[in-house]
């Protein structure tokens, strides 16, 4: 028997969406044990997919696409204009290869010692400071990183300034009046920066690694064999350095994690695949990216629900990772659930899903595990603190979330 979508009957929801934040699809598609449903966002029909299904859907690129499908708002400060996350076809599939050859193995173990490396300096600093805040102090050890790692020459400075711009631009995109216009100058200032480097390096006047992000994006050729504009190798750069920096929220939520379930630690300074287990459980369970966007290409029905050229569509990216379609108690943190995971394309979405080469599903996954288990390793097997009494809890309405108080440390010594 046929059965109807269900839809919301109210006129308009982008209010409510704000108001429900993480929790705003979930509660529209998963109570009702489906995969799509509709409502209305600034007076248009918009399909909500949740789930394995859903997310299968969302990534079938005959059935979706991404040119329009991100808010002018979002590309002014998060993303960049005319980037990766809006191309689609050969033009997109093109580019992602160029991100792609940046994740060699040696690559990424560089980028694992590079991590310690500068845990070791900061923790040898936070030896004789009162009061860490470790979310504001690791979105400068992710700065040098990421650098670093991108071979980004990085004056010391400059550091302070650049690691705030950085964060403007991953957390001004959803705010509104001037934290929103801060935002967007940051990705001003930083664009500015990183094409004058692109420029030195055509100019010959940078001395460069070959395999480093800076070099790659430098020296890129579209398909038709043209370099890119330097302002848009510029904005393809910023696509590695800023998420490498938004490693931070993952990296507070960790050490929280660390605090809630005092009995991981042990395991995660000793055990390198609970250690891996626990890095993944930490991207499943916290709240950072709520949903992502995508446009159908043609009308076509799909669980009985008519999908409309041009309509826009929305995954739940955090309910995914809370179905309990697809994970057994999906409200308690248990790394313990990796142990028999067998990587599914479209079950664990904390960066998207699907293929890197095929689809949008993010590069970085990779050097995100990278970071966050030689960080993981490096607080459970060598930082000794003190947590003093603060409110570390987050908010499920706040979109990015973080834990409130940053996570403060105390009396940190190493071993
Ligand atoms: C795409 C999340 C780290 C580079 C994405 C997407 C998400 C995501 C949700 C979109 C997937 C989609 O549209 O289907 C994250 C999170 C990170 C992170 C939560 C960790 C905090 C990184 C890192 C890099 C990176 C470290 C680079 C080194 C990119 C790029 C894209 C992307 C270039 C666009 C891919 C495309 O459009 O094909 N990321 N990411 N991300 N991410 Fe990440």
């Amino acid at each position: 028997m046929a059965m109807k979508v269900p839809k919301d009957r109210t006129l308009d929801n982008t209010l409510i969406l704000f108001k429900d934040g993480y929790e705003f699809i979930p509660k529209r598609v998963q109570n009702h044990h489906l995969d799509v449903y509709e409502t209305r966002l600034l007076g248009q029909k918009v399909a909500l997919l949740s789930g394995e299904k859903g997310a299968e859907l969302f990534y079938d690129t005959k059935r979706m696409n991404r040119n329009g499908a991100l808010p002018k708002r979002v590309l002014k400060t998060l993303f960049g204009e005319n980037a990766i996350q809006t191309m689609d076809g050969e033009a997109h599939a093109h580019r992602k290869l160029l991100f792609m050859s940046l994740m060699t193995p040696e690559a990424l173990e560089n980028l694992r010692e590079l991590t310690t490396t500068y845990w070791e300096q900061f923790a040898g600093k936070w030896q004789g400071m009162k009061k860490v805040v470790l979310y504001d102090e690791t979105r400068e050890l992710l700065c040098r990183t990421a650098c670093d790692w991108a071979g980004v020459p990085l004056l010391e400075k400059e550091v302070p300034k650049r690691t705030e711009d950085l964060s403007k631009m991953i957390d001004g995109f959803s705010a509104v009046g001037p934290k929103h216009i801060e935002s967007r100058r940051a990705r001003k200032r930083s664009e500015k920066w990183i094409e004058n480097l692109i420029i030195k390096v055509r100019e010959g006047k940078l001395d460069l690694q070959e395999g480093t992000a800076l070099y790659e994006m430098a020296n890129h050729r579209d398909l038709k064999g043209k370099q890119l504009d330097a302002r848009m190798a510029a904005i393809e750069l910023l696509n590695v350095i800023r998420p490498l920096v938004a490693i931070s929220k993952f990296l507070t939520f960790g050490a929280v994690a660390l605090e809630d379930f005092p009995h991981t630690k042990p395991q995660v300074a000793g055990d390198d695949d609970y250690l891996f287990h626990f890095t993944q459980e930490v991207r499943r369970y916290y709240p950072f990216v709520p949903y992502l966007g995508a446009c159908v290409n043609h009308d076509f029905t799909w669980q009985q629900y008519s999908f409309k050229k041009d309509q826009l569509v929305l995954i739940d990216v955090y309910g995914t990772n809370h179905d309990p379609r697809i994970w057994e108690d999906p409200d308690t943190f248990k790394p313990e659930r990796f142990q028999d995971w067998e990587g599914g394309l479209f079950d664990l979405i904390p960066q998207g899903g699907g293929d890197y080469y095929k689809g949008h599903r993010c590069p970085g996954e990779w050097p995100t595990l990278e970071v966050l288990q030689a960080s993981f390793q490096f607080m459970a097997r060598h930082l000794q603190y003190k947590v003093p009494k603060q409110d570390y809890s987050y908010s499920l309405r706040k979109m990015p979330s973080l834990p409130k108080s940053g996570f403060i440390m105390k009396e940190v010594t190493m071993r």
